[in-house]
Protein backbone atom coordinates (compact mmCIF):
# COMPACT_ATOMS: atom_id res chain seq x y z
CA UNK A 1 0.00 0.00 0.00
CA UNK A 2 1.30 4.10 -0.79
CA UNK A 3 2.55 6.13 2.25
CA UNK A 4 0.64 8.83 1.54
CA UNK A 5 1.65 10.80 4.75
CA UNK A 6 5.27 11.21 3.51
CA UNK A 7 5.22 12.35 -0.25
CA UNK A 8 1.65 14.25 0.04
CA UNK A 9 3.35 18.01 1.02
CA UNK A 10 6.14 17.45 -1.43
CA UNK A 11 3.51 16.24 -3.86
CA UNK A 12 1.01 19.27 -3.56
CA UNK A 13 4.15 21.66 -4.06
CA UNK A 14 5.54 20.15 -7.28
CA UNK A 15 1.93 19.28 -8.38
CA UNK A 16 0.99 23.58 -7.91
CA UNK A 17 4.40 24.47 -9.22
CA UNK A 18 3.48 22.36 -12.53
CA UNK A 19 -0.03 23.74 -12.89
CA UNK A 20 0.76 27.28 -12.30
CA UNK A 21 3.93 26.62 -14.76
CA UNK A 22 1.36 25.54 -17.59
CA UNK A 23 -0.95 28.37 -17.24
CA UNK A 24 1.77 30.74 -18.17
CA UNK A 25 1.25 29.42 -21.73
CA UNK A 26 -1.86 31.35 -22.48
CA UNK A 27 -3.56 33.50 -25.21
CA UNK A 28 -2.73 36.67 -23.55
CA UNK A 29 -5.59 38.57 -25.95
CA UNK A 30 -8.28 36.23 -24.50
CA UNK A 31 -9.67 36.05 -20.57
CA UNK A 32 -8.87 33.97 -18.06
CA UNK A 33 -6.41 31.08 -18.90
CA UNK A 34 -7.09 30.33 -22.57
CA UNK A 35 -5.03 27.81 -24.45
CA UNK A 36 -7.09 26.56 -27.23
CA UNK A 37 -6.58 23.77 -28.93
CA UNK A 38 -4.40 24.53 -32.47
CA UNK A 39 -3.30 28.21 -30.88
CA UNK A 40 -0.06 29.44 -30.27
CA UNK A 41 0.07 28.93 -26.82
CA UNK A 42 -0.89 25.78 -27.06
CA UNK A 43 1.34 23.83 -29.37
CA UNK A 44 4.31 26.19 -27.18
CA UNK A 45 2.74 24.15 -24.32
CA UNK A 46 2.65 20.68 -25.47
CA UNK A 47 6.67 21.40 -25.51
CA UNK A 48 6.31 21.94 -21.88
CA UNK A 49 4.25 19.17 -21.00
CA UNK A 50 6.54 16.89 -22.99
CA UNK A 51 9.32 17.69 -20.96
CA UNK A 52 7.74 17.26 -18.24
CA UNK A 53 7.11 13.81 -19.11
CA UNK A 54 10.32 12.78 -20.30
CA UNK A 55 11.59 14.83 -16.72
CA UNK A 56 9.27 12.23 -14.92
CA UNK A 57 11.16 9.57 -16.54
CA UNK A 58 8.93 8.50 -19.87
CA UNK A 59 9.91 7.81 -23.04
CA UNK A 60 7.49 10.04 -24.81
CA UNK A 61 5.96 10.50 -28.37
CA UNK A 62 3.22 12.03 -30.56
CA UNK A 63 0.92 9.45 -32.05
CA UNK A 64 -0.01 10.76 -35.21
CA UNK A 65 -3.33 12.03 -34.11
CA UNK A 66 -1.44 14.53 -31.98
CA UNK A 67 -1.36 12.64 -28.93
CA UNK A 68 1.63 12.34 -26.84
CA UNK A 69 2.58 9.78 -24.99
CA UNK A 70 4.59 8.93 -22.03
CA UNK A 71 5.47 5.43 -21.62
CA UNK A 72 6.89 3.87 -18.12
CA UNK A 73 7.98 0.45 -18.62
CA UNK A 74 6.14 -2.49 -17.29
CA UNK A 75 8.14 -5.56 -16.17
CA UNK A 76 6.36 -7.97 -18.44
CA UNK A 77 6.06 -6.36 -22.23
CA UNK A 78 3.50 -8.89 -23.33
CA UNK A 79 0.64 -7.56 -20.64
CA UNK A 80 -1.67 -5.04 -21.97
CA UNK A 81 -1.16 -1.83 -20.85
CA UNK A 82 -2.82 0.88 -18.73
CA UNK A 83 -3.74 3.95 -19.56
CA UNK A 84 -4.41 7.26 -17.86
CA UNK A 85 -4.04 10.91 -18.65
CA UNK A 86 -6.44 14.09 -19.84
CA UNK A 87 -6.09 16.68 -21.58
CA UNK A 88 -4.50 20.33 -21.48
CA UNK A 89 -6.48 22.30 -23.85
CA UNK A 90 -8.67 24.97 -22.08
CA UNK A 91 -11.96 26.57 -23.48
CA UNK A 92 -11.77 29.90 -24.40
CA UNK A 93 -12.00 32.25 -20.99
CA UNK A 94 -11.10 29.02 -19.18
CA UNK A 95 -9.58 27.65 -16.26
CA UNK A 96 -6.08 26.20 -15.08
CA UNK A 97 -7.25 22.99 -13.41
CA UNK A 98 -9.76 21.41 -16.03
CA UNK A 99 -7.90 18.29 -17.29
CA UNK A 100 -4.57 19.53 -16.46
CA UNK A 101 -5.02 17.63 -13.27
CA UNK A 102 -5.32 14.36 -14.70
CA UNK A 103 -2.32 15.00 -16.81
CA UNK A 104 0.13 16.58 -13.96
CA UNK A 105 -1.26 14.44 -11.36
CA UNK A 106 -0.43 10.89 -13.64
CA UNK A 107 2.92 12.34 -13.48
CA UNK A 108 2.76 12.65 -9.92
CA UNK A 109 1.33 9.36 -9.61
CA UNK A 110 4.45 8.08 -11.39
CA UNK A 111 6.99 9.91 -9.05
CA UNK A 112 4.75 8.07 -6.03
CA UNK A 113 5.05 4.49 -7.22
CA UNK A 114 8.76 5.19 -8.02
CA UNK A 115 9.00 6.98 -4.75
CA UNK A 116 7.33 3.79 -2.76
CA UNK A 117 9.42 1.39 -4.95
CA UNK A 118 6.58 0.06 -7.06
CA UNK A 119 7.08 -1.26 -10.52
CA UNK A 120 4.36 -1.90 -12.39
CA UNK A 121 4.32 -5.42 -14.42
CA UNK A 122 2.37 -3.61 -17.29
CA UNK A 123 3.52 -0.59 -18.97
CA UNK A 124 1.38 2.51 -17.86
CA UNK A 125 0.68 5.09 -21.18
CA UNK A 126 0.51 8.68 -19.63
CA UNK A 127 -1.60 10.54 -22.66
CA UNK A 128 -2.10 14.09 -22.84
CA UNK A 129 -4.86 13.59 -25.82
CA UNK A 130 -5.42 16.26 -28.45
CA UNK A 131 -8.01 19.33 -28.01
CA UNK A 132 -10.57 17.71 -25.67
CA UNK A 133 -12.68 21.19 -25.30
CA UNK A 134 -15.68 21.19 -27.71
CA UNK A 135 -14.17 23.61 -30.20
CA UNK A 136 -15.13 26.32 -33.50
CA UNK A 137 -15.57 23.36 -35.51
CA UNK A 138 -18.02 21.66 -32.92
CA UNK A 139 -16.33 18.58 -32.24
CA UNK A 140 -14.81 17.53 -28.91
CA UNK A 141 -12.20 15.25 -27.92
CA UNK A 142 -10.23 15.00 -30.95
CA UNK A 143 -7.51 12.92 -29.86
CA UNK A 144 -9.17 10.30 -27.94
CA UNK A 145 -12.11 10.48 -30.72
CA UNK A 146 -8.90 9.41 -33.07
CA UNK A 147 -7.42 6.58 -31.45
CA UNK A 148 -10.83 4.90 -30.60
CA UNK A 149 -12.10 5.15 -34.70
CA UNK A 150 -14.76 7.65 -33.81
CA UNK A 151 -13.39 10.39 -36.13
CA UNK A 152 -14.56 10.01 -39.65
CA UNK A 153 -13.64 12.08 -43.11
CA UNK A 154 -16.61 13.98 -42.77
CA UNK A 155 -15.78 15.55 -39.81
CA UNK A 156 -12.24 17.18 -41.23
CA UNK A 157 -15.32 18.60 -43.35
CA UNK A 158 -16.88 20.81 -40.89
CA UNK A 159 -16.27 24.55 -40.62
CA UNK A 160 -15.50 26.98 -38.13
CA UNK A 161 -17.55 30.42 -37.91
CA UNK A 162 -14.96 32.03 -40.43
CA UNK A 163 -15.21 29.19 -43.00
CA UNK A 164 -11.77 27.38 -42.15
CA UNK A 165 -12.35 23.82 -42.48
CA UNK A 166 -11.04 21.45 -39.12
CA UNK A 167 -9.24 19.84 -41.60
CA UNK A 168 -6.96 23.06 -42.58
CA UNK A 169 -6.86 23.47 -38.82
CA UNK A 170 -5.07 20.18 -38.16
CA UNK A 171 -2.58 20.65 -41.06
CA UNK A 172 -1.66 23.74 -39.90
CA UNK A 173 -0.76 22.27 -37.06
CA UNK A 174 1.52 19.98 -38.35
CA UNK A 175 -0.78 16.69 -38.49
CA UNK A 176 -2.38 14.83 -41.53
CA UNK A 177 -6.07 14.24 -41.35
CA UNK A 178 -5.44 11.10 -43.77
CA UNK A 179 -2.87 9.75 -40.79
CA UNK A 180 -5.14 10.75 -38.29
CA UNK A 181 -7.69 8.68 -39.49
CA UNK A 182 -5.36 5.67 -39.00
CA UNK A 183 -4.43 5.88 -35.83
CA UNK A 184 -6.67 3.42 -34.02
CA UNK A 185 -4.94 2.58 -30.79
CA UNK A 186 -7.21 -1.02 -30.93
CA UNK A 187 -5.48 -1.97 -34.14
CA UNK A 188 -2.01 -2.44 -32.50
CA UNK A 189 -2.23 -3.72 -29.34
CA UNK A 190 -4.93 -4.43 -26.61
CA UNK A 191 -5.08 -2.19 -23.84
CA UNK A 192 -5.80 -3.42 -19.78
CA UNK A 193 -8.36 -0.47 -18.57
CA UNK A 194 -8.24 3.50 -18.98
CA UNK A 195 -8.63 5.64 -15.38
CA UNK A 196 -8.76 9.48 -15.45
CA UNK A 197 -7.78 11.95 -12.86
CA UNK A 198 -9.95 14.91 -13.17
CA UNK A 199 -11.63 17.49 -11.55
CA UNK A 200 -15.33 17.61 -10.41
CA UNK A 201 -16.19 20.61 -12.07
CA UNK A 202 -20.03 20.86 -9.72
CA UNK A 203 -20.10 21.56 -6.77
CA UNK A 204 -20.79 18.07 -4.86
CA UNK A 205 -18.25 17.09 -3.47
CA UNK A 206 -17.53 20.16 -1.71
CA UNK A 207 -20.95 20.37 -0.35
CA UNK A 208 -20.27 17.08 0.90
CA UNK A 209 -16.83 17.64 2.20
CA UNK A 210 -15.57 14.96 0.10
CA UNK A 211 -12.64 14.54 -0.90
CA UNK A 212 -12.90 11.97 -3.78
CA UNK A 213 -15.77 10.96 -6.17
CA UNK A 214 -15.37 7.70 -7.97
CA UNK A 215 -17.41 8.47 -11.43
CA UNK A 216 -20.64 6.23 -12.34
CA UNK A 217 -21.22 7.72 -15.63
CA UNK A 218 -20.55 10.38 -18.20
CA UNK A 219 -23.66 12.20 -19.48
CA UNK A 220 -24.73 11.84 -23.18
CA UNK A 221 -24.65 15.78 -25.12
CA UNK A 222 -27.47 16.49 -28.00
CA UNK A 223 -26.20 19.27 -29.97
CA UNK A 224 -28.95 21.39 -31.85
CA UNK A 225 -28.13 24.44 -34.56
CA UNK A 226 -31.67 25.46 -35.29
CA UNK A 227 -32.26 27.91 -38.05
CA UNK A 228 -34.94 30.42 -38.14
CA UNK A 229 -36.13 31.72 -41.22
CA UNK A 230 -38.63 34.43 -41.46
CA UNK A 231 -38.83 37.86 -43.64
CA UNK A 232 -37.16 40.89 -43.71
CA UNK A 233 -39.09 43.95 -43.51
CA UNK A 234 -38.61 47.81 -42.45
CA UNK A 235 -38.44 47.63 -38.72
CA UNK A 236 -40.54 51.07 -38.73
CA UNK A 237 -43.08 50.82 -41.13
CA UNK A 238 -44.19 46.90 -40.32
CA UNK A 239 -47.48 46.68 -38.03
CA UNK A 240 -46.31 44.42 -35.07
CA UNK A 241 -49.29 42.07 -35.74
CA UNK A 242 -47.40 41.35 -39.30
CA UNK A 243 -44.18 40.12 -38.90
CA UNK A 244 -42.22 37.28 -39.39
CA UNK A 245 -39.48 38.18 -36.75
CA UNK A 246 -36.41 34.99 -37.24
CA UNK A 247 -35.12 36.76 -33.69
CA UNK A 248 -38.19 36.84 -31.67
CA UNK A 249 -38.82 32.73 -32.82
CA UNK A 250 -34.81 31.87 -31.86
CA UNK A 251 -35.79 33.77 -28.45
CA UNK A 252 -38.76 32.02 -27.61
CA UNK A 253 -36.86 28.85 -28.80
CA UNK A 254 -34.00 29.58 -26.12
CA UNK A 255 -36.80 29.57 -23.15
CA UNK A 256 -37.79 26.19 -24.55
CA UNK A 257 -34.41 24.76 -24.34
CA UNK A 258 -34.24 26.74 -20.69
CA UNK A 259 -37.67 24.61 -19.91
CA UNK A 260 -36.94 21.43 -21.53
CA UNK A 261 -33.51 21.22 -18.70
CA UNK A 262 -35.26 22.49 -15.71
CA UNK A 263 -38.32 19.59 -16.09
CA UNK A 264 -35.78 16.74 -16.57
CA UNK A 265 -36.86 14.18 -13.64
CA UNK A 266 -33.75 13.04 -12.53
CA UNK A 267 -30.50 14.96 -13.84
CA UNK A 268 -31.00 17.29 -16.90
CA UNK A 269 -29.24 20.51 -18.11
CA UNK A 270 -30.02 22.49 -21.40
CA UNK A 271 -28.14 25.88 -22.80
CA UNK A 272 -28.41 28.09 -25.24
CA UNK A 273 -24.70 29.25 -26.28
CA UNK A 274 -25.62 31.16 -29.49
CA UNK A 275 -27.66 33.31 -31.09
CA UNK A 276 -26.06 34.66 -34.84
CA UNK A 277 -28.40 37.06 -37.22
CA UNK A 278 -28.03 37.43 -40.42
CA UNK A 279 -29.53 41.00 -40.45
CA UNK A 280 -26.65 43.49 -39.76
CA UNK A 281 -29.40 46.80 -39.69
CA UNK A 282 -30.75 47.97 -36.59
CA UNK A 283 -33.47 48.70 -39.11
CA UNK A 284 -34.64 45.63 -40.50
CA UNK A 285 -37.14 42.79 -39.13
CA UNK A 286 -34.31 39.96 -38.56
CA UNK A 287 -35.34 37.19 -40.81
CA UNK A 288 -32.37 34.50 -40.49
CA UNK A 289 -31.31 33.64 -37.21
CA UNK A 290 -29.37 30.62 -36.17
CA UNK A 291 -29.03 29.65 -32.66
CA UNK A 292 -26.77 26.81 -30.99
CA UNK A 293 -28.18 24.93 -28.06
CA UNK A 294 -26.84 21.68 -26.02
CA UNK A 295 -28.88 19.32 -23.98
CA UNK A 296 -27.04 16.48 -21.05
CA UNK A 297 -28.22 13.96 -18.94
CA UNK A 298 -27.32 10.81 -17.80
CA UNK A 299 -30.78 9.60 -18.31
CA UNK A 300 -30.72 7.88 -21.73
CA UNK A 301 -34.34 8.22 -21.36
CA UNK A 302 -35.01 11.21 -20.87
CA UNK A 303 -32.19 12.35 -23.23
CA UNK A 304 -33.83 10.05 -25.54
CA UNK A 305 -36.64 11.86 -26.32
CA UNK A 306 -35.38 15.55 -25.95
CA UNK A 307 -35.52 15.91 -29.86
CA UNK A 308 -38.81 15.04 -30.31
CA UNK A 309 -40.20 17.04 -27.54
CA UNK A 310 -37.71 20.06 -28.59
CA UNK A 311 -39.25 20.26 -31.89
CA UNK A 312 -43.09 19.88 -31.30
CA UNK A 313 -42.51 22.81 -28.59
CA UNK A 314 -40.12 25.41 -30.83
CA UNK A 315 -42.10 24.65 -34.14
CA UNK A 316 -45.30 25.22 -32.81
CA UNK A 317 -44.07 28.44 -31.20
CA UNK A 318 -42.22 29.55 -34.32
CA UNK A 319 -44.97 28.97 -36.23
CA UNK A 320 -47.65 31.16 -34.48
CA UNK A 321 -44.94 33.80 -35.39
CA UNK A 322 -45.00 33.14 -39.44
CA UNK A 323 -41.26 31.79 -39.00
CA UNK A 324 -39.86 28.60 -40.56
CA UNK A 325 -37.69 25.98 -38.46
CA UNK A 326 -34.91 23.98 -39.55
CA UNK A 327 -33.27 21.49 -37.16
CA UNK A 328 -29.69 20.12 -37.42
CA UNK A 329 -29.19 17.71 -34.36
CA UNK A 330 -25.85 16.19 -33.36
CA UNK A 331 -24.95 13.03 -30.78
CA UNK A 332 -21.97 14.91 -29.44
CA UNK A 333 -21.81 11.53 -27.03
CA UNK A 334 -24.25 8.87 -25.60
CA UNK A 335 -24.39 8.31 -22.06
CA UNK A 336 -21.31 6.65 -21.26
CA UNK A 337 -20.88 4.18 -17.86
CA UNK A 338 -17.77 3.60 -15.80
CA UNK A 339 -17.31 -0.06 -16.07
CA UNK A 340 -17.86 -1.54 -12.95
CA UNK A 341 -14.74 -3.46 -11.95
CA UNK A 342 -12.74 -0.20 -12.62
CA UNK A 343 -15.09 1.74 -10.58
CA UNK A 344 -15.18 -1.18 -7.68
CA UNK A 345 -11.20 -1.24 -7.68
CA UNK A 346 -10.87 2.61 -7.59
CA UNK A 347 -13.53 2.34 -4.50
CA UNK A 348 -10.83 -0.20 -2.99
CA UNK A 349 -8.37 1.85 -3.49
CA UNK A 350 -9.80 4.66 -1.81
CA UNK A 351 -10.54 2.64 1.26
CA UNK A 352 -7.02 0.79 1.37
CA UNK A 353 -5.42 4.39 1.81
CA UNK A 354 -8.63 5.55 3.97
CA UNK A 355 -9.90 8.51 1.55
CA UNK A 356 -13.70 9.11 1.81
CA UNK A 357 -15.53 8.89 -1.25
CA UNK A 358 -18.32 9.08 -2.86
CA UNK A 359 -20.05 7.79 -6.51
CA UNK A 360 -20.78 10.34 -8.50
CA UNK A 361 -21.98 11.17 -12.21
CA UNK A 362 -20.08 13.75 -14.35
CA UNK A 363 -22.24 16.31 -16.07
CA UNK A 364 -18.78 17.10 -17.82
CA UNK A 365 -17.97 14.96 -20.96
CA UNK A 366 -14.24 13.27 -20.74
CA UNK A 367 -11.99 11.24 -23.18
CA UNK A 368 -12.74 9.04 -21.10
CA UNK A 369 -16.30 8.58 -22.98
CA UNK A 370 -14.09 7.46 -25.95
CA UNK A 371 -11.33 5.57 -23.94
CA UNK A 372 -14.26 2.93 -23.11
CA UNK A 373 -14.45 1.93 -26.50
CA UNK A 374 -10.95 0.67 -26.15
CA UNK A 375 -10.71 -0.44 -22.73
CA UNK A 376 -12.53 -1.00 -19.30
CA UNK A 377 -12.98 2.78 -17.67
CA UNK A 378 -13.53 4.74 -15.07
CA UNK A 379 -12.69 8.10 -13.77
CA UNK A 380 -12.01 9.89 -10.36
CA UNK A 381 -12.46 13.58 -9.18
CA UNK A 382 -11.41 15.67 -6.52
CA UNK A 383 -13.46 18.76 -5.70
CA UNK A 384 -14.29 21.78 -7.27
CA UNK A 385 -13.90 25.32 -4.77
CA UNK A 386 -17.67 26.78 -5.21
CA UNK A 387 -18.41 24.06 -7.82
CA UNK A 388 -16.57 26.65 -10.46
CA UNK A 389 -15.30 25.55 -14.12
CA UNK A 390 -14.69 26.72 -17.39
CA UNK A 391 -13.94 30.07 -16.08
CA UNK A 392 -10.97 32.00 -14.93
CA UNK A 393 -11.59 31.22 -11.07
CA UNK A 394 -12.09 27.50 -11.77
CA UNK A 395 -9.36 26.03 -8.41
CA UNK A 396 -8.76 22.85 -6.70
CA UNK A 397 -6.65 23.08 -3.34
CA UNK A 398 -3.00 21.34 -4.93
CA UNK A 399 -3.71 19.48 -1.51
CA UNK A 400 -7.06 17.94 -2.54
CA UNK A 401 -4.88 17.09 -6.35
CA UNK A 402 -2.44 15.28 -4.22
CA UNK A 403 -5.16 13.23 -2.17
CA UNK A 404 -6.71 12.41 -5.74
CA UNK A 405 -3.08 11.21 -7.25
CA UNK A 406 -2.28 9.17 -3.98
CA UNK A 407 -5.88 7.25 -4.86
CA UNK A 408 -4.74 7.16 -8.70
CA UNK A 409 -1.45 5.49 -7.71
CA UNK A 410 -3.12 3.23 -5.43
CA UNK A 411 -6.02 2.37 -8.45
CA UNK A 412 -3.29 1.52 -10.68
CA UNK A 413 -1.36 -0.47 -8.25
CA UNK A 414 -4.61 -2.85 -8.18
CA UNK A 415 -5.34 -2.57 -11.86
CA UNK A 416 -1.62 -3.73 -12.57
CA UNK A 417 -2.61 -7.21 -10.77
CA UNK A 418 -6.15 -7.31 -11.75
CA UNK A 419 -6.90 -10.07 -13.78
CA UNK A 420 -9.56 -9.08 -17.02
CA UNK A 421 -12.85 -10.72 -16.17
CA UNK A 422 -14.61 -12.40 -19.39
CA UNK A 423 -16.88 -9.70 -19.56
CA UNK A 424 -14.08 -7.23 -20.28
CA UNK A 425 -13.11 -8.98 -23.30
CA UNK A 426 -16.01 -9.44 -25.05
C1 LIG B 1 -16.01 19.46 -21.59
O1 LIG B 1 -15.45 19.99 -20.66
C2 LIG B 1 -17.45 19.45 -21.67
O2 LIG B 1 -18.09 18.90 -20.76
O3 LIG B 1 -17.98 20.04 -22.62
MN1 LIG C 1 -11.79 18.29 -18.93
MN1 LIG D 1 -13.70 21.22 -19.98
Amino acid sequence: MLDLTVQSQEAADRLGDGILELAKYRETARPGWTREVFSEAYRESRQWVSGRMAAAGLEVQVDSAGNIVGRLAGTDPKAPALVTGSHTDTVDGGGRFDGVVGVLGALEAVQLLRESGQRLSRDLLVVDFLGEESNAFGLSCLGSRAIAGELTPADFDRQDYRGASLGQAYRDFGLDPAAVLQTRWARTAPLHAFIELHIEQGPTLEQRQLPLGIVTAITGIERLVATFTGSPDHAGTRPMNDRKDAMVAAAEAVLSVRREGCGAPNHGVATTTRIESESRSPNVVPSLVRMTSEVRSVDTAWLSGVRGRLAEEILANARNLGVDVEFDWTTDNTVVHAHPRIHDVAAAAADAIGIPWMPIPSGATHDAVHMAALAPMGMIFVPSRAGKSHCPEEWTDFADIATGVGALAQTLTLLDRTEPSPADLT
